[in-house]
């Protein structure tokens, strides 16, 4: 594949989890990041896990189809790893990405990977949204929104949360993450995020969730969320959730 000119930070987060879908641009990237803010494979990996851990609760509450906002790489633990049972539709905006994750996902019969613009769900091609999201809007399913609030303003977060709330079936889910203040403290990593990039106080996440309405577990650093043993103690820069939208 032709070498992309500019970096992607989901391809960054691949280089930090180990994988091989990744350009030497992303690495540059991903180095001087680091050197900005310290080692962030441990950062990444947590919040993988923590991916892992939200649909598997999905799955486990019956859930067996996926739509994924702001992919990334669908590999490391990724969405159709975690649920091998569902069918699963990541959606990106960066071509470069969805043509790794094309390639990645070639000859999957349950696993897709197509354009989709998060804050507009008109934007993904219905066929594939039919195919591996089956019953769309009539059946529960797993929206996924991680690693993708952190660049939305609130009030196109908010419309967007809200667009989704009302497009899926009762009974749905979504799993959604938010990023904390930890990158006030290092203001040349905070350069690097780029303008969009926004770091939120807690107590404003509950809010941007609107109605969708957050397990007992609440929203807190990922880490922590229904962890597997005692929390692995790391820089918690993220915030995550699982929300319903309850069955009437
Ligand atoms: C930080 S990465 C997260 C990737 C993946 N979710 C993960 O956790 O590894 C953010 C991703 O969101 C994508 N993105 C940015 N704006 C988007 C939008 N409006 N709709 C969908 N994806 C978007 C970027 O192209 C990028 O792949």
């Amino acid at each position: 594949m032709a070498e992309p000119d500019q970096p992607s930070t989901a391809r960054m987060i691949d280089f930090w989890l180990g994988g091989e879908h990744h350009f030497p641009v992303d690495v540059a990237a991903a180095r001087a990041f680091e050197e900005a803010y310290g080692p962030c494979a441990v950062v990444f990996r947590s919040l993988r896990e923590f991916l892992g851990r939200a649909v598997r609760s999905i799955a486990d509450a019956g859930v067996d189809s996926f739509l994924v906002f702001g992919a990334g790489v669908p590999t490391r633990g990724n969405v159709h790893e975690a649920a091998p049972e569902a069918t699963v539709l990541y959606t990106d905006v960066d071509p470069v990405t969805i043509r790794l994750g094309q390639r990645i996902l070639a000859g999957s019969d349950r696993a897709g990977y197509g354009f989709g613009d998060a804050t507009d769900i008109g934007t993904i091609d219905p066929a594939q949204l039919h195919r591996f999201v089956p019953g769309w809007g009539g059946r529960p399913v797993g929206v996924v929104f991680l690693g993708l609030a952190a660049f939305l303003d609130d009030e196109t977060l908010s419309r967007t949360l809200d667009e989704l709330y009302e497009a899926v079936a009762p009974g749905s889910f979504l799993a959604v993450d938010f990023a904390g203040e930890e990158l006030a403290a290092y203001p040349r990593a905070l350069a690097l995020m780029g303008p969009a990039f926004r770091m939120r106080p807690p107590a404003a996440f509950g809010p941007l969730l609107g109605r969708w309405e957050p397990t007992a577990d609440g929203v807190g650093p990922v880490a922590g969320w229904r962890p597997d043993g005692e929390p692995a103690a790391v820089p918690d820069p993220f915030y995550g959730a699982v929300a319903t939208k309850p069955s009437a």
